[in-house]
């Protein structure tokens, strides 16, 4: 028994009644932003802006912010001690931008096939469509649009129901305009980030009980955690990562990432679980940055 998916979703968030629409960012809180560390910052970064279509909005100190329509979302730096990060270290499985529909996925599939890039994979999981790709410095990349959330099916536990089955990428390229590509389309966001972490059962009490997260989804070695009943917002694994050692600063990869509250409640709660549980935090203005129990820097904003 499913019951009706987007009256269940609809029923235990209250945002949803007012805003139908099941974009990832719209939910209570949505992942804002990455920060990865590389070593050939512009190397990289050109890289992001043809192949990803991103362009640059501004320069920082040690790095650049890229992001799409003006909308930031991705921040590279580098620094002089930077070393490469060991296959299993904590941190980043996979960046995921979000793009608002198929038609959109088919045109950044049709550009990148169009230049030769390598494709990782390319799955159903019914929630959504992806293909898999990597940046040149071995960073994870998810291009993804969702299916309308209506068609999404809940289990009574209140999970979802997704699956890892195969794309047809043909038929994506082939409903896809050819030609005249200009970068990503406008509305693509982060829609969600999928870390290596060492211990899962350690991953569900930081971003279920101490973020106050929904664990969306269950998967041998992997957590799914979302908030307004989206399939999820950030992803935990440890299919490379089981038992390794902490992340460090200056490693190669993801350095940070922000989450971003809709529902200031859910942040300060947020916050007070972590005084209670007296894990450091540093506060800025609006924004709390804290580094995550494998070592990943997490920034929560309202
Ligand atoms: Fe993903």
């Amino acid at each position: 028994m499913t019951g009706t998916a987007a009256n269940r979703a609809g029923a235990e968030t209250p945002a949803m009644t007012e805003q139908t629409d099941s974009h990832a960012i719209r939910m209570p809180a949505y992942v804002d932003h990455a920060h990865l560390v590389v070593r050939d910052l512009s190397m990289v970064s050109s890289w992001y802006q043809s192949v990803m279509g991103l362009t640059p909005i501004e320069k920082t100190a040690s790095g650049e912010v890229l992001g799409v329509a003006g909308r930031p979302l991705l921040t590279l730096t580098t620094q002089g001690n930077t070393e490469v990060a060991p296959r299993n270290a904590p941190g980043l499985f996979h960046t995921a931008f979000l793009v608002p529909d198929r038609l959109a996925l088919g045109r950044w599939l049709a550009h990148v096939a169009d230049n030769n890039v390598p494709l990782q994979g390319a799955s159903d999981h019914l929630v959504s469509e992806a293909i898999y790709i990597g940046d040149p410095e071995g960073n994870g990349i998810e291009v993804y649009r969702d299916r309308p959330r209506a068609e999404w099916d809940y289990a009574d536990n209140g999970m979802v129901k997704m699956a890892t089955l195969r794309l047809d990428l043909q038929a994506l390229y082939d409903e896809a305009p050819k030609g005249g590509w200009d970068g990503m389309a406008d509305g693509t966001a982060i829609g969600h980030v999928h870390l290596q972490v060492s211990d899962i059962p350690e991953a569900d009490a930081f971003f279920r009980d101490v973020l106050g997260l929904d664990l969306m989804a269950t998967y041998p070695g992997a957590s799914f955690f979302a908030s307004g009943k989206y399939h999820h917002h950030i992803a935990a694994n440890i299919w490379n990562s089981r038992g390794a050692a902490k992340r460090q600063a200056n490693m190669t990869g993801l350095a940070d990432y922000t989450v971003h509250f809709n529902d200031t409640a859910k942040l300060q709660s947020a916050i007070a679980r972590l005084d209670a549980l007296e894990i450091p935090v540093t506060r800025n203005g609006e924004t709390v940055s804290l580094i995550d129990p494998w070592g990943i820097g997490l920034k929560l904003s309202a």
